[in-house]
């Protein structure tokens, strides 16, 4: 439901979804204090000018913002790929593990460097990951991200 608001447009596509989510939430009888949660939280998911603003906020960053994996590529033509077909491509391997006694949530990147060094995959995923970082502490816990291996934030 978070990008439900690309029906209008790409373009601030977190307020305008928060808006219809209000309604389409409204509709489905629930309460006001649980939507404004969910408005807010879908209203704060683009790094852009998201902010961890309550706790389903905050997940909702870690789950969108950690989302990389080749299955998310559907153009077929890698000669026409642009960088972020190409970082998700890469992606081989895509987990977000919660190591609960030591309150880390720890983002496990395989990437496969013949397709995407990985200079490019933080070229487009820097502010994510910094995004993730401030969610993570929101929640009282500490963001990791390892890509082949190496503990790289
Ligand atoms: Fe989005």
């Amino acid at each position: 439901m978070h990008d439900i608001g690309n029906v209008v447009s790409r373009h601030d596509h977190g307020q305008t979804g928060a808006i219809l989510a209000m309604r389409i939430l409204k509709e489905m009888g629930m309460d006001y204090n649980e939507i404004a949660y969910i408005a807010s939280a879908i209203g704060n998911h683009e790094e852009e000018y998201g902010h961890p603003v309550n706790d389903i906020a905050a997940a909702l960053i870690i789950a969108d913002k950690t989302d990389v994996h080749r299955g998310r590529v559907r153009n077929k033509e890698f000669a026409t790929f642009d960088i972020h077909d190409r970082v998700n491509y890469a992606a081989e391997k895509s987990e977000v593990e919660i190591i609960k006694d030591e309150r880390i949530i720890r983002l496990n990147l395989k990437i496969n460097i013949e397709i995407c060094p990985v200079m490019e995959y933080f070229e487009i995923f820097l502010a994510r990951m910094m995004m993730c970082r401030k969610a993570a502490a929101f929640l009282n816990t500490n963001f990791q991200l390892v890509i082949n291996d190496a503990r790289l934030l």
